[in-house]
């Protein structure tokens, strides 16, 4: 079971997101460019990856390299993706495939080290908030231990409704704090937009923190531009 959620003195926030594939990255990229606008020092994590890519370097993740190009050149890229796994499958899996024990202490240890010369930190979950990291424990564990307020992204498709609700039950019964959720579109021809938002929005008691509409490729300053009225819920 998930521990209670441990308030951190240091600030940060942990991006968790409806399913896979909802836009818990562009979230991210928007929410460093947002931050930097403002002129705070922000540095990104994507503590465990699958589907990596092999390079000259070692296992690399396109999560985690979007996140070091937008906050964190100067940083080992380690110190950003501490766990990274080739298979495009859930993370328990490939850490077992990779002989792996992925471990909750190591990350926030990283964690500390990559956030000290920070004023925020911003961390991409990996699938959502219940995902399996090893035989006894799920991401959420792993919220918990870094003690951040958490952004759920909701990626607007069908189904998403139910998978918000109750991602946002989980959290906030977990004791976790739910600063609050990004409607992301990402379907260009979602058919029940507006509906879909009230109806989340008067269901979810934490704020919605921005709404995000389709776009062609990703612009990190657009994203910023989308999520910057939310800010004042998470810093
Ligand atoms: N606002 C958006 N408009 C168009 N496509 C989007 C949008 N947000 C996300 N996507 C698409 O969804 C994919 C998954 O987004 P990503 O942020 O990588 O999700 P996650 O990190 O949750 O797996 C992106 O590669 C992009 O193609
Ligand atoms: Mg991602």
């Amino acid at each position: 079971m998930t521990p209670d959620h441990q308030p951190s003195s240091r600030r940060g926030v942990f991006v968790t997101g409806t399913d896979t594939g909802v836009g818990k990255t562009w979230t991210v990229v928007g929410l460093l460019t947002a931050l930097q606008r403002r002129g705070q020092r922000v540095r990104g994590m994507k503590p465990v990856a699958t589907g990596c890519r092999p390079t000259e370097q070692g296992l690399r993740s396109d999560d985690a390299l979007m996140i070091q190009a937008h906050a964190g050149q100067d940083l080992p890229y380690e110190w950003i993706n501490p766990y990274a796994f080739e298979p495009p499958i859930a993370p328990a899996f490939a850490a077992r495939q990779a002989g792996v024990r992925i471990s909750i202490t190591r990350i926030r240890a990283v964690e500390r080290r990559l956030a000290r010369a920070a004023e925020l930190t911003v961390v991409e979950g990996i699938g959502g908030w219940r995902v399996p990291l090893g035989p006894r424990s799920c991401v959420s564990d792993l919220a918990a231990r870094l003690g951040y307020p958490v952004v759920l992204v909701v990626g607007l498709r069908l189904g998403c409704i139910n998978h918000a609700l109750l991602s946002a039950e989980a959290i906030e019964r977990d004791g976790a704090v739910l600063a609050g959720w990004v409607a992301m579109q990402i379907d260009r021809d979602y058919r029940t937009l507006r509906d879909t938002l009230d109806t989340v929005k008067a269901r979810i008691r934490s704020p919605q923190l921005g709404f995000v509409p389709w776009m062609s490729r990703l612009d990190p300053e657009a994203l910023a531009s989308h999520l910057e009225a939310g800010l004042r819920y998470i810093v």
